[in-house]
């Protein structure tokens, strides 16, 4: 007899949909907030004030809008978390400065700027578990520390480094850059060092030059096909009123110092961050790594923009004792592949190597360092399929890997492909990848469609599940991942504004992927209104489960029954963690546990 959900792998009760204020967790567990925005990390930082905000106080504290979460155990009860602090809600942080404000930034000082520079980036922070089962930060420990765009000096390894393109007037060696912004999701390697994807870096350069529509003019500027391929300058904030770097008028090369994977050492608070060019440059989602069978170093990283590729990358030396520390050249060499996923299920990985097939300094690629700094134009040329906004992509052990692929309402009937099968796609899908042989460093093997998300009973959405997915177990817009101790997926949400659609609260899910059940989908946890999910990461013990509760009280509220209005410092659509007046909402890392102790959903 078929398996119905009562089968499912994953043992606990469904929690029942919704959105309100607060979040929620399935019977039988806690779902307990661990840190928040403002939160100090260090022994020596002040207590949150959010109506004297200072970017000396914020360096020191929890940054917002936190995003990936890894962590590294030191023993049995303690270790060090990791976490991402993608980006700032100016209208919900800052008293006085309304969204309205940001077209013109009317209202936006450089402090302001500093103190947004100084929530980007990330947080280091030591955690412990005490005798009743509760985590808390540990802020007297020396491996805390705050990574931040504001002052955290980096360098660069692989093909780019100190190529011409990457020199500024601050920094002629092309080896020395300020910080990193906009880290989404990441990884941890095998060996516990913290990877930061820099994704959406276009936004926060500026220029002057406009066209008569008030969109930047790049065509004057020598980087110009570049600039037009990644969207830079976006012009999103105004940073680069206030530093040279972050204007392109005065620091062409500069965006080039950004867009790649971050390596962090969590065990050294001295050592000096570096940003993998071998990787490649795009709007990097995440870096989920693994080993394959033949033992080198497999990264899986998504290019999150409309009509974008799936890359993975593949070591050239093997993980061993010596290559397995941070710092080694171990990331410095290797193939970076694009997808192209074949109208009969199976998939090539296609080399960005110069001088192969079209990527020549005929076509604009003097070297290696053009083909990584411009990865975009080289995976062009080469026929990589244009997917509907890869987010995180999630290898499994035995080969296989998760690919989610949130929304693209931009793409038309004429564009659908077997892998982006739906025009207009509100709702996203998720792909399922297996290796040849089983091996993540191979470079063909099959793909298929696990779901396609959005509303079962409507019709014209063609979603489908497995058909005992209920009312609650749906999701839509599929954008981080996991995978726990047992092999088993979990799937968070990020709908946008466009949960109004759904009228469910961002959270996550448990996705079946295998035998009868491949495709159930069940509710564990979600998100208070407004708020989007990240994370989730599991200790190897399975005990306890990290989730990112991103932007609460922001996304689409005002498109909600109870909530119609745009949220704002003074009028937040919820408090959320503290309910208390004056105190904004927070983005916060909860932490998942069993009530009474035990593996999470075993
Ligand atoms: Fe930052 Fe693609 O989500
Ligand atoms: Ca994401
Ligand atoms: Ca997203
Ligand atoms: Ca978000």
């Amino acid at each position: 007899a078929a398996q119905t959900a009562a089968n499912s792998r994953y043992n606990f009760d469904e929690l029942t949909w919704g959105n309100d204020i607060n979040h929620h967790i399935a019977d039988g567990y806690n779902a307990d907030v661990l840190l928040r925005w403002g939160d100090p990390i260090t022994a020596d930082a002040p207590e949150f004030d959010p109506q004297n905000q200072t970017v000396e106080a914020q360096l020191k504290q929890f940054g917002y809008n936190n995003d990936y979460v890894g962590y590294i155990a030191l023993d049995e009860n303690r270790g060090i978390l990791c976490v991402n602090h993608e980006y700032t809600n100016e209208e919900v942080m800052f008293p006085g400065l309304g969204r309205q404000d940001r077209a013109g930034f009317e209202g936006m000082t450089k402090e302001i700027v500093d103190i947004e520079m100084a929530a980007h980036g990330g947080t280091v922070v030591e955690i412990q578990k005490g005798s009743d089962g509760k985590w808390s930060v540990n802020r007297n420990s020396w491996y805390n520390r705050r990574i931040s765009p504001f002052d955290t000096e980096m360098t660069f390894s692989g093909p780019a480094a100190g190529h011409d393109r990457m020199k500024t007037n601050a920094d002629p060696t092309g080896l020395a850059v300020i910080g990193t912004i906009n880290n989404c999701a990441g990884g941890m390697t095998p060996w516990g060092t913290y990877l930061m994807a820099e994704e959406n870096f276009h936004g926060y350069f500026w220029t002057d030059v406009v066209d008569a529509d008030g969109d930047p003019d790049v065509s004057a500027q020598p980087e110009a096909v570049s600039m037009r391929r990644y969207g830079v300058p976006g012009r999103w904030y105004a940073w680069g009123q206030y530093y040279d770097r972050f204007n392109i008028d005065k620091e062409p090369n500069e965006p080039n110092r950004f867009g790649w994977i971050v390596e962090v050492d969590p065990r050294d608070p001295t050592a000096t961050p570096i940003k993998h060019t071998a990787l490649g440059r795009f709007r990097h989602e995440g870096a989920e790594t693994t080993v394959s069978s033949d033992d080198r170093l497999v990264i899986y990283s998504g290019d999150d923009n409309r009509f974008d590729y799936q890359y993975k990358w593949v070591s050239r030396n093997v993980v061993n004792e010596e290559t397995a520390v941070f710092g080694s050249s171990l990331l410095s060499d290797g193939t970076l592949y694009v997808a192209r996923f074949n109208e009969d299920g199976t998939i090539d990985w296609l080399p960005l190597r110069h001088g192969e097939g079209p990527l020549t300094a005929e076509n604009g690629f003097k070297d290696q360092g053009d083909v990584m700094i411009d990865t975009r134009l080289a995976a062009d040329l080469l026929g990589a399929t244009p997917m509907d906004r890869p987010e995180d992509a999630q290898p499994r052990g035995d080969g296989t890997a998760y690919i989610m692929l949130t929304n693209n309402t931009r793409r038309q009937a004429d564009q659908v492909n077997a892998a982006n099968p739906r025009a207009e796609s509100a709702f996203g899908h998720i792909i399922e990848i297996k290796e040849e042989g089983g091996n993540h460093a191979a470079t063909r093997g099959t793909w298929d469609i696990l779901v396609k998300c959005g509303d079962p009973t409507v019709a014209d959405v063609g979603a489908e599940w497995n058909p005992e997915t209920s009312e609650s177990g749906w999701f839509g817009s599929p954008d981080n991942c996991a995978i726990d101790a047992d092999g088993r997926l979990w799937i968070s949400t990020d709908q946008g504004s466009n949960w109004g659609r759904t009228g469910k609260s961002d959270g996550l899910y448990a996705l079946e992927t295998e035998g009868d059940l491949r495709g159930h989908s069940k509710l564990f946890f979600r998100c208070p209104v407004g708020g989007e999910l990240c994370g989730p990461y599991f200790t190897d013990d399975a005990e306890t489960l990290f989730l990112a509760v991103q932007h609460p009280g922001t996304d689409g509220t005002k498109d909600f029954e109870g909530f119609e209005r745009d949220s704002t410092f003074e009028d937040p659509a919820t408090r959320w963690p503290d309910f208390q007046d004056g105190m904004p909402p927070r983005p916060s890392v909860v932490v998942v546990t069993k009530q009474g102790g035990g593996k999470i959903a075993v």
